[in-house]
């Protein structure tokens, strides 16, 4: 699994306790209160004075120890007698992480977690560390735990996408998300660019974007042209849009706080509508290390019931000829082909546009992109004509 870019060469050995410190600090914070990953990292960061590399260093610890904690904890779970408390649990975690997925020599990785542990555990997670290291490679009792997913996550991808695509999709999202920044500053995934690049937006199209926080979509598609009507429920996520907005110059996208369910606009008013819903996110587990922790099957049914009134709200806004366009970042069949066919046959007057680009693979009539398909996040879009 190539799991991790931090080498010897690059990151810093034994001068690095103070960044495994802080990054069992993290550890800690986020299983205690089941805080968000990023916000854990960004805030410790804040008030630490690490140099650069030992950023990126606790960075890549605390994402890639979340990400792996299922396998971290079995691989260190075998030298135990019971289960750690949880300042004894975020070291191991650390330092079992260096151990099995980086390539920091086995000593170093060991010796400045020991250092960077409380005075009680040194001695516990010394001797466990060297255990896990001698037990190298591991023998993982299931694929499952190897590639730490729970087990509902690990079933459903390979049901839904077979075992050879499932299991490589779900190895790369064990791998740290590529970065992309478009011309114009901002940071959007290759296959949000390409969503942006399917709906075509054209000169002057009045363009409804209904769930459009942060602004990521509705900015580039008022960069070819269109007027944008940014959309969103949640008033301090309707803030993002304005701030990109302001920080990006675009004059050609209005910001609006609206339940898309029940929108305050008028019928068949726009071009093209755009419903980029709220979904499981099961294509971006790569980018939000704690996610794949966070999100409940049970998710699922509730999240398709959402996606379905949206879009059938949307499609009372677009003019006779426009377009209707849905997106999700995930790619399970609930909210991807299921709620994509249930709206065909159920609403009149909206008949499928096929997705061609061979960028995108067959998916229904719409298009879907496997994470390891072009090393970007998992997406799906389908595209209707509203008569
Ligand atoms: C996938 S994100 C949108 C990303 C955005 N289109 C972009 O490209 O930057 C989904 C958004 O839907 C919003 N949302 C959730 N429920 C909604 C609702 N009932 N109406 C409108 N927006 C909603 C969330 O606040 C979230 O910002």
């Amino acid at each position: 699994m190539g799991i991790s870019r931090m080498d010897s060469q690059s990151f810093p050995l034994n001068d690095g306790v103070e960044a495994r410190k802080v990054a069992i600090g993290c550890i800690r914070r986020i299983d205690e209160s089941a805080s968000y990953a990023n916000l854990v990292v960004a805030s410790a960061l804040q008030k630490s004075n690490l140099e650069q590399r030992d950023r990126n260093l606790v960075a890549e610890m605390v994402y890639g120890a979340t990400r792996m904690q299922r396998a971290l904890d079995w691989a260190v779970d075998r030298f135990l007698m019971k289960p750690p408390p949880a300042v004894l649990r975020a070291s191991l975690r650390i330092g079992a992480y260096q151990l099995l997925y980086t390539r920091i020599p086995p000593h170093a990785a060991v010796s400045t977690t020991v250092e960077a542990s409380s005075k009680k555990n040194k001695g516990v997670v010394n001797a466990v560390l060297r255990r896990v290291a001698e037990s190298l490679p591991i023998e993982w009792p299931n694929e499952g735990i190897r590639l730490s997913y729970p087990d509902w996550i690990y079933e459903l991808v390979r049901l839904e996408h077979g075992e050879d695509e499932g299991l490589a999709m779900l190895e790369h999202m064990n791998d740290s998300p590529v970065v992309t920044e478009r011309e114009d500053g901002y940071i959007q995934d290759l296959s949000s660019q390409w969503v942006v690049q399917s709906i075509g937006a054209q000169q002057e199209e009045l363009v409804l974007d209904l769930c459009a926080a942060p602004g990521g979509k509705a900015t580039a598609m008022a960069s070819e042209g269109a007027f944008v009507v940014a959309a969103d429920l949640h008033m301090s996520r309707s803030r993002l849009i304005a701030e990109n907005i302001e920080r990006l110059q675009v004059d050609t996208v209005w910001q609006v706080t609206t339940d898309g369910t029940q929108p305050c606009f008028a019928e068949k008013a726009f071009d093209k509508v755009l419903v980029d819903a709220p979904c499981s996110g099961i294509g971006v587990l790569h980018r939000r290390a704690d996610a794949r922790w966070r999100i409940r099957q049970e998710d699922i049914a509730r999240l398709a019931n959402l996606q379905m009134s949206l879009l059938r709200a949307a499609k009372n806004l677009v003019r006779a000829g426009g377009e209707l366009i849905y997106s999700v970042c995930t790619t399970t069949k609930a909210e991807t082909l299921s709620v994509a066919s249930e709206f065909t046959k159920t609403v009149d007057g909206a008949l499928p546009v096929p997705v061609e680009d061979p960028i995108w693979r067959r998916n229904g009539e719409g298009g879907l992109i496997l994470p390891q398909d072009h090393g970007t996040d998992g997406m799906c879009i389908f595209k209707w004509r509203i008569e």
